[in-house]
């Protein structure tokens, strides 16, 4: 498998093997499942183990894989644990079903392999147009409040994943790189999750300055060793905890039953529309109450590797850490 032009290299092979092929995509993208619900109703398409990396969690993943990757592209596991991505991915998959197999064996001829990847990625570079239009239902679901403070959660999340960066570009500490390994994994999870209910369009128009802010807010703390970075973490995941309550507080108060309209409760329950609505108001409680657990580990976590005594520098680095937090949620509403 090492010619073949898309598997990853052997020291990311052999890691989550199964007895079938497995398959990752993007369940939050309309249209790969579309794709993939035709495959699956297919001959031969039982056979397969389907992994929505959406919605998936990292060990179902395997660790050469994370949530961001296999959102961005295609990836397949074979039973021997290679991963391949792209078109050859894809030529995988239509080589275990029956009715696709000749497609399959048309993208393995020489030299096809590289130009459908070509043309994949031309369609990856326009899918968030469509992407887009598909999912305006989904975001034009939720009123004009909430989709702000969604903006500021793709951004939040983001950063996250850069402070993690920072960190890890910084430090040599064994420990605290596998502190921020950890961390990291669970942060770019969340990113893939938000990025699938925040549109392109709907997001920051700042996230360069999101990331850098992020990247900063790692890196200069491990300029001073872990105990800092800890105490930078649970700084900033106590605010993200009563960020992410806040919200879904706000979600709780758009789901309470109406008791003034109890009259027409019947009519209002048979309203698909309704009905629909509120399914997708509950899908994204359930989505921010998930990223609030873990970001509530995460404080959990740092706060008990150090002994939460700041001296004056300390405080005075956390209570920029706290104050830039709540003044880049405040901007972030609304560019
Ligand atoms: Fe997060
Ligand atoms: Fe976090």
């Amino acid at each position: 498998m090492s010619t073949h032009p898309e598997a990853l290299t052997p020291n990311h092979q052999t890691v989550v093997a199964a007895d079938t092929l497995c398959v990752y995509y993007d369940g939050g993208c309309p249209l790969c499942r579309a794709e993939i619900a035709s495959y699956q109703r297919t001959e031969g398409g039982e056979s397969l183990r389907w992994v929505d990396a959406h919605a998936g969690s990292p060990a179902e993943l395997g660790p050469d894989l994370d949530a961001a990757t296999a959102l961005a592209r295609m990836h397949v596991r074979r039973a021997d644990g290679t991963l391949l991505r792209g078109a050859a991915a894809f030529a995988e998959i239509w080589s275990h079903l029956p009715r696709w197999r000749w497609l399959a064996r048309l993208a393995r001829l020489p030299g096809m392999l590289p130009v459908l990847d070509q043309l994949y990625t031309v369609f990856l570079v326009i899918r968030p147009l469509w992407r887009g239009r598909s999912g305006a239902t989904v975001s034009e679901a939720f009123p004009r409040e909430l989709l702000r403070e969604l903006r500021t959660d793709h951004a939040g999340e983001t950063g996250a994943v850069m402070i993690y960066r920072g960190v890890l570009a910084i430090t040599r500490k064994p420990e605290l790189r596998a502190f921020a390994r950890h961390h990291l994994e669970t942060e770019q999870r969340h990113l893939g999750l938000i990025e699938a209910v925040v549109p392109p369009r709907s997001r920051s128009a700042l996230l360069p300055l999101w990331r850098l802010s992020g990247w900063l807010t790692g890196a200069v703390p491990a300029l001073f060793g872990p105990r800092a970075v800890y105490a930078t973490i649970q700084a900033v995941e106590t605010f993200v905890d009563r960020h992410y309550a806040a919200q879904i507080e706000q979600i709780d108060a758009l789901t309470e039953p109406d008791p003034s309209a109890s009259a027409n409760a019947t009519a209002i329950a048979g309203d698909a529309r309704v009905t629909a609505h509120l399914e997708k108001l509950e899908q994204l409680r359930d989505l921010l109450v998930s990223c609030q657990a873990d970001e509530v580990a995460h404080r959990n976590d740092a706060g008990s590797r150090w002994n939460n005594k700041p001296g004056p520098l300390m405080r005075l680095w956390l209570g920029m850490v706290g104050h830039g937090s709540a003044h880049a949620v405040r901007v972030c509403r609304y560019v």
